[in-house]
């Protein structure tokens, strides 16, 4: 895990800033910190991630305190708080897909990719983590791809190959 100390401050350029104008006029006067999520968002699509420089702009910007940030980018798992690769794989942990070689695919992907959970290849393409049901339960194992979340189903060793060979190909 990244420490506070080794993230590099960010600086939020006009067309983001002007973004953020727009999006938190939507919300009564007082009520700017409604914008947070969206704010979030565009940060990530910006950056990357969502780095605790990035959280404490965002805090400045809607006057509130950072910690009132960071509690929410850490409670939705759709935000980044450490780099992550252009593609990250995320696999279903839940029981049913475990019942049916979750913990396997997951075992590949790290062998194929050479990298553990949370980390990101070297080339930036990719990284993957374990995440709770994705709701397909019946066409498991199962794992999504964002920031569309494309879902693939059924998943073989076989077929996360063909999957990370095509990414790697685009
Ligand atoms: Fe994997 Fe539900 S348990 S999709």
């Amino acid at each position: 895990m990244l420490k506070v100390e080794e993230q590099q401050p960010v600086a939020f350029s006009s067309t983001l800033l002007a973004s953020f104008d727009e999006i938190v006029m939507r919300y009564p006067v007082g009520k700017q910190k409604s914008a947070l999520l969206p704010l979030l968002h565009l940060v990530q699509a910006e950056f990357g991630w969502t780095s605790v420089p990035a959280m404490d702009k965002v805090a400045e910007y809607l006057a509130i305190e950072p910690i009132e940030v960071y509690e929410v980018a850490s409670f939705y798992s759709m935000y980044f708080l450490q780099p992550k690769g252009k593609y990250v794989l995320e696999v279903c942990r839940t029981g049913p897909c475990c019942l049916v070689g979750a913990e396997k695919i997951m075992s590949h992907i790290e062998g194929k990719l050479g990298v553990k959970e949370g980390e990101v290849t070297e080339d930036g393409l990719f990284s993957w983590r374990g995440v709770e049901c994705l709701a397909a339960c019946g066409y498991a194992p199962v794992l999504q791809i964002g920031p569309e979340y494309t879902f693939y189903e059924n998943l073989t060793e076989q077929s996360v190959d063909e999957l990370i060979d095509n990414l790697r190909k685009k």
